[in-house]
């Protein structure tokens, strides 16, 4: 790929893919910045300007089909018919509740958002990026491949990112569009600040929960988190990567302990690494007021 290429990076107001957009742009690609809040992306369009950065802005939620079908027109428009030569699928979010507690509309939320607006938003542009013999880059997470409690909608709409991003990378191949999933640990951004506002607004659920006391426990949980975020440059140097290498992998792990942590996931005994995540959480019979015997796992350290 050489260095005039277009990229469309979506969920750009905020976290990894702002950082991404400008990283991008100040690598000498011509980024098209999306998102749905328009006053975020006339502030980053106006500090791409302030650094002399080539971004454009297009208003695009994922999950409406009205704002897709626009934003492919003024893609089409922007580069003057030519169409973007790379997408960058970055947009979700995370939504944490206990499976047995959730309701179906936030599971479909979930998966609205980050596994069928991700494929409803490739399918849109796969015109413009088979004529380019293009790239495709998702965005999943290593809670992609392992799986944490109180995090299953949302891993499991990554595992449905992994696989779906597996299939189309086959696909794709014989047409000349490269895909590849970037897989990031803990990063800096807004996810879990808003993960957190789930919580706190599912208050009254909480209150009536069977996991009360470990839900009470979120800010706790997402200190510890925090302690171990990375900085988004890591995920930005990985999605360029994905966009100009002459080879790009099929999947990237970033930072490098999140590798090791997918290593050590797939080495250690289940029995374990559930007792270690139970643990971690404090999802106990002793911590849910509930006797031992009737817990169905096996106790930690058995
Ligand atoms: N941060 C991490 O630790 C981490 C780890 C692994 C994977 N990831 C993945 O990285 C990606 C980016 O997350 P982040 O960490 O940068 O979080 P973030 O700061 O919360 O950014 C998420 C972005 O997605 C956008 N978005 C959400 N729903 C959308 C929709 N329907 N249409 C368009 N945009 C939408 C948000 O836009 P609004 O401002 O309009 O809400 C925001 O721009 C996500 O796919 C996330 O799952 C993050």
């Amino acid at each position: 790929m050489t260095t005039t290429k277009t990229i469309l990076i979506t969920g750009a107001t905020t976290g990894i893919g702002r950082h991404a957009a400008l990283h991008l742009a100040g690598r000498g690609l011509r980024v098209i910045a999306s998102g749905r809040r328009r006053e975020l992306l006339a502030a980053l369009r106006a500090e791409a300007e302030a650094a002399g950065l080539p971004i454009d802005t297009v208003v695009l939620d994922v999950t409406d089909a009205a704002t897709l079908r626009a934003a492919v027109l003024e893609v089409e428009r922007l580069t003057d018919g030519r169409g973007l030569d790379g997408l960058v699928n970055n947009a979700g979010y995370g939504h944490p509740a206990p499976l047995s507690e959730m309701s179906d509309a936030d599971l479909r939320r979930q998966f609205e958002t980050n596994v069928f607006g991700l494929m409803a938003t490739t399918r849109a542009f796969l015109p413009q990026l088979q004529r380019s013999r293009g790239r495709i880059v998702n965005l999943s997470s290593v809670g992609g491949r392992v799986t944490l409690p109180l995090f299953g909608a949302y891993n499991a709409s990554k595992y449905a990112v992994e696989s779906l991003s597996d299939a189309l990378r086959l696909e794709l191949a014989p047409f000349g569009v490269a895909v590849s999933i970037v897989e990031p640990g803990p990063i800096r951004s807004e996810f879990g600040a808003r993960a957190m506002d789930a919580v706190q607004r599912d208050a009254a659920v909480t209150a009536r929960s069977a996991y009360a006391p470990v839900l009470a426990r979120a800010d706790e949980i997402k200190a510890f988190m925090q302690r171990r975020e990375a900085p988004p440059i890591v995920v930005s140097r990985a999605i360029e990567h994905a966009l100009v290498a002459r080879r790009p992998r099929a999947r990237y792990v970033v930072p490098f302990s999140s590798r090791l942590m997918l290593v050590a996931a797939r080495l250690l005994p289940v029995a374990w690494t559930d007792a270690l995540l139970r643990r971690l959480v404090g999802l106990t019979p002793e911590a849910l007021g509930q006797p031992a015997a009737r817990c169905a796992l096996p106790a930690p350290g058995r």
